[in-house]
């Protein structure tokens, strides 16, 4: 158990870090700019660390949802502030998952200095998911905030 919170927040640690990086310091370099080859040089190094990290939260995460409710049904439940914590971090990472993939499919491919605000739009939501991932994730040894 010990070893794999350790891991889930080293796991926070890339992910959420990487993010507040790239939405206070990268993007607003690129928006000056208007180009989007900053944000691009940013994410070649990034993704190689960030994806493994988010994959390693996801399995991490479930591990340690389990062992506070070994039945994955409870966890759709509501019947303890546990179960809450648990949904709500499942929600943010549906929200996080279809960003994603709205801005790989539709915004990336087609990304140009006009389209640079959209997908700053999705940065920014992306930075805030990942901050709200941090605060649900302390709430649970307190029963929450
Ligand atoms: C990028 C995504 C995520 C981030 C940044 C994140 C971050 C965190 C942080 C900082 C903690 C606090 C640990 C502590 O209090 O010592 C935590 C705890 C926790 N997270 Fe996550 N988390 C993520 C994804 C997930 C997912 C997908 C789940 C699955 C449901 C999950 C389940 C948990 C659980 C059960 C705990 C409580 C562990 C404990 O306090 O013993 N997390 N998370």
């Amino acid at each position: 158990m010990k070893w794999v919170l350790l891991i889930h927040i080293l796991g926070a640690t890339i992910w959420t870090g990487g993010h507040l990086v790239l939405a206070l310091t990268v993007l607003p370099r690129a928006l000056r700019a208007r180009d989007p080859n900053v944000i691009q040089e940013f994410e070649a190094g990034y993704a190689r660390l960030g994806m493994p990290a988010l994959l390693v939260q996801i399995v991490t995460g479930l591990w340690l949802a389990y062992q506070y409710l070994p039945s994955p049904a409870a966890w759709f439940g509501f019947g303890s502030p546990v179960a809450v914590h648990i949904f709500v971090k499942l929600a943010l990472l549906a929200l996080t998952l279809a960003l994603a993939m709205h801005a790989r499919l539709r915004v990336i491919p087609k990304l140009d200095a006009d389209r640079l605000g959209v997908l700053a739009y999705h940065i920014v939501a992306v930075t805030i998911l990942s901050v709200l991932f941090v605060v649900v994730g302390t709430g649970f040894r307190f029963g929450g905030w």
